[in-house]
């Protein structure tokens, strides 16, 4: 059996997604993947508490602790390459990660988006920004989308999409919250399959991380 794939989950906030996946992950007789690193720019209460609980690292990394994009980048590699981190999954990082990370793991970074991006994603569209937007534009329906990380906010191939109505009486946080409950039920599952895929595609080089 192979070893399962070694993921660092980045989280800024209250890590409803880490937990999520983690406890969907938790509950496999033969789980593809495991999370081993949280990662955040801030104490991110929620996350690392529940990290803490759980056995999981905890680590904080934010382009503020350093002068250059470099040093950003060199100590964002050296904290995968220590790990042996194979996969990259964001669940409400609020930070753009190092460009050098971006580079070096494309195709394995994975970010989960309250809308039905390309609309309402983008620099500014996060938390009830977007479902402000949604509603001001008058949307008939929401939802999730899972796609890879690229340099750029939110502008990476989608994976998968999943629609939720906006119902007339909605408000911003009732459309979140119904987004949000969808994310559960989304987004383990896609960390799943893209785990499962690497696994399948022996894309891990003998012995070591596929982000290097
Ligand atoms: C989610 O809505 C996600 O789509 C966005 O940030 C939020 C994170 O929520 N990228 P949580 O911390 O997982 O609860």
């Amino acid at each position: 059996m192979m070893e399962p794939i070694r993921i660092a989950l980045f989280a800024s906030g209250q890590g409803s997604n880490f937990m999520a996946i983690h406890g969907r992950l938790s509950s496999m007789d033969d789980p593809p993947a495991r999370i081993v690193l949280c990662v955040s720019n801030n104490p991110a209460p929620g996350a690392f508490e529940y990290a803490r609980d759980h056995g999981i690292e905890t680590l904080r990394l934010s382009p503020k602790m350093f002068e250059t994009e470099e040093e950003y980048g060199r100590a964002g590699l050296a904290m995968l390459a220590t790990r042996g981190i194979d996969m990259i999954v964001l669940a409400g990082f609020m930070r753009k990660l190092p460009e050098a990370v971006v580079d070096a793991c494309t195709g394995r970074i994975l970010n989960i988006h309250p809308a039905l991006l390309p609309k309402f994603g983008g620099r500014g569209m996060y938390g009830h920004h977007v479902h402000e937007a949604v509603l001001a534009a008058g949307e008939g329906e929401s939802g999730v989308t899972v796609h890879l990380v690229d340099r750029e906010y939110d502008t990476g191939p989608t994976i998968a999409q999943a629609r939720v109505p906006v119902l007339p009486d909605d408000t911003p946080e009732t459309l979140a919250a119904r987004v949000l409950a969808l994310e559960h039920r989304l987004y383990p599952d896609v960390v799943i399959e893209q785990a499962r895929k690497l696994l399948a595609e022996r894309m891990l080089p003998p012995g070591g991380a596929i982000c290097q």
